[in-house]
C-alpha cells in the first residue's frame, strides 16, 4: 500500500491564534469555528508555518493511506494515529521528521531562540485544564483623556506553578459562550514581567492589554477578550493557559546587546526584558536600545516609569506620531536617526534585534535596517540570514 504524508493540526493543542493561516504562503491553511485545518493538495511543505506556531500544534505530520478530507479535519477532536504497521509501517521519512522537528528544535535559516536563552516551558495548561489565577492589579496606563485604554494587569497564581520567561505569552479564556453557543476561544497576551514575576517573591505576572473597540457598520463592537481582561476586578478568578513561545526569548548573555522596536502594547515583552536587566544584570556590558512608537506621550504605556530608567540601563528613543506641535514620527524614522549607532551594533555578533507590535511597521523596520546596513557597507540580506540562523532576529507582529 502506498502511504502519503499529510500535514494536520492538532486540535487538542491548537489555540486558534490564526498565526499559521496568516503565515502560509500558499493559503493551504483554513479554519471554521471548530478547527484549523490543512488543504492536503495545496500544502507544499515549505515549513513556513512551523516555527511561528506558539504551541507546536502545527506539528501534526501523519503517514496515511488516504488523506483526511477538510470535513474530516473540521470534525477532529484529536489527531488520528499514523497508518498502522500492517498498512505499510509508521516510520517517518527523514524529510517529514525534519519538518516535524523544526517547530521545537529549529535549524539554520528558520526562527530559533537565542543560544543563551533559558529553556522555555510550554503547554502546561490547556483550555480543558487551565490554571486558575487571581487578578491582583488592574491599572490604566494611558492618560485619562487618551483615546486608547491600555492596562497593566497583574495575575497571581497562588500555589500553582506557572513558569514563564521574558518574551513568552499566556492564553486567557474569556468566560461564557460565543454567538453559536460555544465556549470562547482563548486569547494570547505577551507577558510584561520578568521570569521572577511582577513582584519578586510572589507567584505572579503582568500583562499589557489594550481594550479593543471596533466600528462595525456604525455600531461599536467590543473585543471579547480584551474587554474581559481590561474590566477584571481585583479578586476575579481567571482561566489561564500556556505558557507559550519558544523563540522570542531574551538572551541570558551578559554581553548581548538588545535592540527592541515596538509600538503600543508590543512593548510588553520588552518591559519584561528590561526589568530582568534592571533587577539582575544592571552592570553588564550588553546594551539595551529601545525604539518605542505611540501616538503621543499620553498614549504610550509605561511612559512615566520608562522615562525614569537610568540612561546607563537603557537608551530610549520615542517615536510619536500625533504629538501636538511635533512632526509625525514612526519607529523606522527613529531608527534612521540613530543609523550610526544601529550600524555599529549590527556589526557585533552579540547584537539581537526584536520587533513587536503593529503588523504595518514590519516592512518599514526591515527597510530602515536594510538602508542603514547599505549606507554602512553591510549587506542586510546576509546580515538578516545570519542573525536569524543564530537566533538574533525576532519579529512578533499582529
Ligand atoms: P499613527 O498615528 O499613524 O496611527 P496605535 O496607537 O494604533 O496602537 O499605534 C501605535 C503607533 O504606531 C502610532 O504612533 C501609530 O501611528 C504607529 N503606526 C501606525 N502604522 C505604522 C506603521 N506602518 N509603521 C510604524 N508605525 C506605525
Amino acid at each position: 500500500m502506498t502511504l502519503v504524508r499529510q500535514h494536520l493540526i492538532d486540535p487538542e493543542i491548537c489555540i486558534r491564534c490564526n498565526t499559521c493561516e496568516e503565515t502560509c504562503p500558499t493559503h493551504a491553511i483554513v479554519h471554521d469555528a471548530n478547527n484549523y485545518v490543512v488543504k492536503h493538495e495545496v500544502c507544499n511543505w515549505c515549513g513556513d508555518c512551523f516555527t511561528p506556531c506558539p504551541t507546536g500544534a502545527i506539528n501534526g505530520v501523519r503517514m496515511v493511506s488516504t488523506p483526511w478530507s477538510l470535513d474530516d479535519q473540521f470534525g477532529f477532536t484529536s489527531l488520528p494515529p499514523d497508518a498502522t504497521p500492517e498498512e505499510g509501517g509508521i516510520e517517518m521519512p527523514a524529510e517529514v521528521a525534519r519538518l516535524a522537528a523544526i517547530a521545537t528544535a529549529g535549524e539554520g535559516g528558520t526562527v530559533v531562540a537565542p543560544r543563551s536563552a533559558p529553556k522555555a516551558v510550554v503547554n502546561l495548561f490547556t483550555p480543558d485544564n487551565p490554571a486558575i489565577a487571581t487578578c491582583t492589579g488592574n491599572m490604566r496606563l494611558t492618560d485619562p483623556d487618551a483615546t486608547s485604554d491600555i492596562r497593566h494587569i497583574v495575575l497571581d497564581f497562588g500555589q500553582t506553578v506557572f513558569p514563564v520567561v521574558e518574551g513568552q505569552s499566556i492564553g486567557i479564556v474569556p468566560p461564557g459562550v460565543d454567538e453559536r453557543g460555544r465556549p470562547h476561544l482563548l486569547r494570547l497576551y505577551s507577558v510584561a514581567s520578568p521570569r521572577d514575576g511582577e513582584r519578586p517573591g510572589y507567584n505572579n505576572l503582568a500583562l499589557t492589554v489594550k481594550r479593543v473597540v471596533r466600528e462595525d457598520n456604525g455600531a461599536r463592537k467590543l473585543g471579547v477578550g480584551s474587554n474581559y481582561v481590561c474590566d477584571l476586578e481585583r479578586g476575579a478568578q481567571v482561566k489561564v493557559t500556556g505558557p507559550y513561545g519558544t523563540t522570542f526569548l531574551m538572551p541570558d548573555d551578559r554581553e548581548a546587546n538588545i535592540v527592541m522596536v515596538c509600538t503600543g502594547t508590543g512593548s510588553a515583552p520588552f518591559r519584561g526584558m528590561t526589568e530582568r536587566r534592571r533587577r539582575h544584570m544592571k552592570d553588564v556590558p550588553g546594551r539595551l536600545l529601545l525604539f518605542f512608537g505611540a501616538r503621543s506621550r499620553g498614549e504610550l504605556p509605561y511612559f512615566g516609569p520608562l522615562m525614569k530608567l537610568p540612561k546607563s540601563l537603557i537608551d530610549v528613543e520615542l517615536a510619536l506620531s500625533r504629538e501636538a506641535g511635533q512632526p509625525k514620527r514612526y519607529v523606522q524614522d527613529a531608527m534612521r536617526d540613530r543609523a550610526d549607532d544601529l550600524a555599529a551594533l549590527l556589526r557585533s555578533d552579540k547584537t539581537h534585534v526584536y520587533i513587536c507590535g503593529l503588523k504595518g511597521m514590519e516592512d518599514g523596520c526591515r527597510e530602515a535596517l536594510a538602508k542603514i546596513c547599505g549606507d554602512h557597507g553591510m549587506a542586510w540580506a546576509e546580515e538578516w540570514e545570519r542573525m536569524r540562523g543564530e537566533g538574533r532576529f525576532h519579529i512578533e507582529t499582529y
